[in-house]
């Protein structure tokens, strides 16, 4: 498995004072010498972390190493084509909300979803749908001509160490994996992950690449970013 590093939390602690430090360049400069294989950085409607002249700058510096992650509006998807990144996920967002709740409702907006993704595909960026793993979900992405899907690990990271709970998020993420695998999609995930409940997912054999970030700035403020990443890919790459 892949890992991608998400670096917000990065641009969050630089903007809690207002300057330049930690520099988000910096960091994914960091992350990719320590075995990052790409990075994900949100732009939000309220542009709470990531700033649209971070994303033009990671863009420049990671070519075919950075994930945007937006919501699904007409603003985003312009600033998509013009900074044309290697790929997009594409989440639902919530203005109240501290971080991403919940997959995005591909099937109950299929031909909205399914309209919104043909001209970033058409420009060659390539698309992923942040989706819960359910049947209907990934039944719906595969209808919209995406390229991947990331299945949200939130309630199996909720339920690690809960055995009963635990087993039923995760077999729900198992076969929600196969089914996309078997439909042609490829298969991402994330939300929650952790040094611990990370491990078990290597049991899906499905999945591409992980997508983590909290804990990995979280972590890096005791052993350095280059440490923390190691870390996790070592996790992550292992089995
Ligand atoms: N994947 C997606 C689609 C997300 O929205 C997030 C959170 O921004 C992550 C992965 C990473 O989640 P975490 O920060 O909990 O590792």
């Amino acid at each position: 498995m892949l890992l991608g590093v998400n670096i917000d939390h990065v641009a969050t602690l630089r903007n809690a004072r207002g300057g330049y430090e930690p520099d988000p360049l910096t960091a994914a400069k960091i992350c990719i010498e320590n075995g990052a294989d790409s990075i994900t950085a949100h732009l939000r409607e309220d542009r709470r972390h990531m700033k649209d002249n971070d994303i033009k700058a990671l863009s420049k510096l990671l070519k075919t190493r950075l994930n945007l992650e937006m919501a699904v509006t007409d603003e985003m998807q312009k600033i998509a084509l013009s900074i044309k990144p290697y790929s997009v996920c594409l989440v639902p967002e919530k203005r109240e909300e501290i971080t991403t709740e919940g997959g995005l409702d591909v099937a109950g907006q299929l031909k909205k979803i399914t309209e919104f993704v043909t001209p970033l595909l058409d420009a060659g960026i390539v698309v992923s749908l942040f989706i819960d793993p359910t049947d209907e979900q990934v039944r719906a992405a595969a209808k919209t001509g995406v390229q991947f899907v990331e299945l949200h690990t939130g309630a199996y990271s909720n339920a690690f160490g809960l055995e009963e709970e635990e087993e039923e998020e995760f077999m729900k993420l198992n076969e929600a994996s196969r089914l996309a695998h078997a439909l042609g999609l490829k298969v991402n995930a994330g939300h929650g992950l952790n040094y611990q409940n990370v491990k078990r997912l290597h049991q899906i054999i499905d999945i591409y690449e992980l997508n983590i970030g909290h804990t990995i700035v979280a972590r890096s403020v005791f052993v350095g970013i280059g440490e923390a990443v190691k870390e996790m890919k070592k996790l992550v790459s292992k089995g």
